[in-house]
């Protein structure tokens, strides 16, 4: 058998194993576990972001309009900071009211809270710029800036009416239950078939799309770089505007695919998880 057939099996079977282990439908706040059925409907019959008329005239109204900014065109107003090609509207689609993509529709009631993975307790503004040091592949904002200020404000303002430690059915992204083997060769056919005419065929994305892989993605620390949860985004969200979508089992194999390609590095993340709880799909 050839080396590279041998790799591409242990891989194979490191994936898998990682996938079975694919954390059950979240528990957000003090509620029942959400499953894709159950959510669907809490989310249709509850998500509800404010009108942007509501936000207020004033210096405060100013700061939330920036932070609005700072999330659709982070390129530009944030630029210091960032690493690579990404907009954080590019994962948190339609600037974060998207309820199937990392919504910020109610989450600063959810703040601050212990992230295992840094081991500690962390404000919403330590959650955002770990998103700029991960999935933006850049620098964190310095913590009293204005515009890190602006981004909480622009959150804030979106979960002004879920009272503080409330449930927040829509967090994150619905996730996909399968226990397929990820298949990352096969996840190259479904990539070159039904990606690549936006996203590039090298990954670098194009005119139509952001990088998924290469110099300019998100790098290794990002929670995009997660297999389980690459694959719910993709499956949810994927393809972007067009009316058909991918299987589940296409979404884990083209999810292992993206994740497997080069990606900018991430030497923080050695101090990941220092209490434990590690998600087995975590690529490290
Ligand atoms: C019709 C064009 C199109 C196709 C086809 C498409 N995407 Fe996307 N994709 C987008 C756009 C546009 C965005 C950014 C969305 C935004 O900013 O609103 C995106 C965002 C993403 C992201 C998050 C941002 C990033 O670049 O890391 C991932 C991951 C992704 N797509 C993977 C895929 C995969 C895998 C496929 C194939 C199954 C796919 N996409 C097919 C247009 C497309
Ligand atoms: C490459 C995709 C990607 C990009 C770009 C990105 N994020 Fe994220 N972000 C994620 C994912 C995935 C999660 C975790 C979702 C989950 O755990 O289900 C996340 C989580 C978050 C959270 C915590 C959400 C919660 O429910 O507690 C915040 C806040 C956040 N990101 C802010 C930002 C900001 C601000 C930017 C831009 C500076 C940004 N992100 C860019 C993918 C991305």
């Amino acid at each position: 058998m050839k080396r590279l057939t041998i790799v591409r099996i242990a891989t194979a079977m490191v994936l898998w194993m990682t996938i079975g282990c694919t954390p059950s439908p979240r528990v957000v706040g003090n509620q029942e576990p959400v499953g894709p059925q159950s959510r669907e409907s809490t989310v249709n019959a509850l998500f509800a972001p404010p009108s942007p008329e509501t936000i207020p005239g004033d210096l405060r109204g100013e700061q939330i309009r920036l932070g609005y900014k700072m999330i659709v065109a982070t390129q530009e107003y944030g630029k210091r900071y960032v690493g690579n090609a990404l907009n954080c509207t590019n994962c948190h689609l339609d600037g974060g009211l998207n309820p199937n993509a990392a919504s910020f529709v109610g989450i600063a009631a959810l703040y601050p809270h212990y992230h295992e993975r840094a081991g500690r307790r962390v404000t919403l503004a330590d959650r955002i710029n770990e998103c700029f040091e991960r999935s933006m592949n850049g620098k964190p904002l310095p913590p009293d800036s204005v515009k890190l200020t602006a981004i909480v404000a622009y959150i804030e303002w979106l979960s002004k009416s879920m009272p503080s430690g409330s449930a927040v059915p829509w967090r994150g992204v619905p996730r996909i239950a399968s226990t397929h083997q990820p298949d990352s060769p096969g996840g190259k056919k479904v990539y070159e078939k039904k990606c690549a005419f936006c996203h590039g065929s090298e990954g670098q994305g194009t005119a139509a799309a952001p990088p998924v892989w290469g110099p300019r993605s998100y790098n290794i620390g990002a929670d995009m770089a997660r297999i389980g949860l690459a694959a719910s985004f993709i499956k949810a969200n994927m393809p972007r505007g067009w009316g058909w979508t991918v299987t589940d089992d296409e979404a884990i194999d083209v999810a292992a695919y993206i994740n497997t390609r080069p990606r900018p590095d991430f030497p923080g993340m050695t101090h990941d998880w220092p209490k434990g709880g590690k998600p087995a799909d975590a690529p490290y």
